[in-house]
């Protein structure tokens, strides 16, 4: 809608979880499906934002045609497929969860089975949220997530400072209703200059909704100065 402050501005999103192999029949991943990230982009392209979703492997994809998704497996493809629309973007929301290491050495063979224990070495994945907000420059608006076991509001504001991000949200698994594959969530937003603010339980879409609120409020600060 050409009301809208996202109305024609470029959105990158990455969402879903990222897989990485053990060896050819077996990979580390996580429970993300995806839905949070394509409920932000079904609603970013409604507010006529020219969207392109960087997508982890889920069988959920947006209702929106416009959406220009680019599906990736591992940690390192949506890394590479999120630097290169980054560029572009005026705004870029990190839903993803990445897995944050991979197999050092995956097996081109299918592991046996042999003794009682089996040792995988782990290398750490790039952190993509980390590398690009090095790169951000005063006009690209960032948004990060962040998924914690605990009320992790310390943990929220150091990734927020780390990652350079205007702003998070941030998702716990003590809350009921929040985080992996449900259809509703609860966050807590920090910004760093205003009060955390927790919000009721709420559809993903609906959540989308107000997180896009804060985004073109960002904007438009932005945009003023
Ligand atoms: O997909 P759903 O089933 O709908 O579930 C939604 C969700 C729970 C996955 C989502 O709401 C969420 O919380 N996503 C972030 C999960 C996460 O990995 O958080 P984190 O605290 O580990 O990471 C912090 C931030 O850095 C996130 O924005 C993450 O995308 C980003 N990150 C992390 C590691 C990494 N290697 N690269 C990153 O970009």
């Amino acid at each position: 809608s050409p009301s809208s402050s996202l109305n024609e501005k470029s959105v990158l999103i990455t969402a879903g979880p990222t897989r990485e192999a053990i060896d050819p029949v077996r990979y580390i991943s996580n429970h993300s499906s995806g839905k949070m990230g394509i409920a932000l982009a079904d609603i970013a392209a409604a507010r006529g934002a020219r969207v392109t979703l960087v997508l982890g492997p889920t069988n959920l994809r947006p209702s929106d045609p416009a959406v220009q998704v680019m599906p990736v497996t591992t940690a390192l493809e949506m890394y590479e497929a999120a630097e290169t629309a980054h560029a572009q973007s005026d705004v870029a929301i990190f839903t993803a969860a990445v897995a944050d290491y991979r197999p050092e050495n995956p097996s081109l063979a299918k592991i046996k089975k042999k003794e009682a224990h089996l040792h995988l070495s782990l290398i750490k994945n790039p952190d993509i949220a980390g590398a690009l907000g090095k790169k951000k420059t005063t006009r690209q608006i960032h948004v990060g997530f962040a998924l914690e076991t605990d009320e992790g509001y310390r943990s929220a504001e150091g990734k927020l400072a780390s990652k350079n991000f205007d702003f998070i949200v941030l998702n716990s698994l003590l809350d009921p209703e929040a985080g992996f594959q449900k259809d509703t969530n609860q966050v807590t937003f920090f910004s760093g200059n205003e009060k955390s603010e927790k919000t009721p339980v709420l559809k993903k879409d609906e959540l989308a909704s107000l997180i896009l609120d804060r985004v073109e409020a960002r904007i438009r600060e932005t945009e003023a100065d």
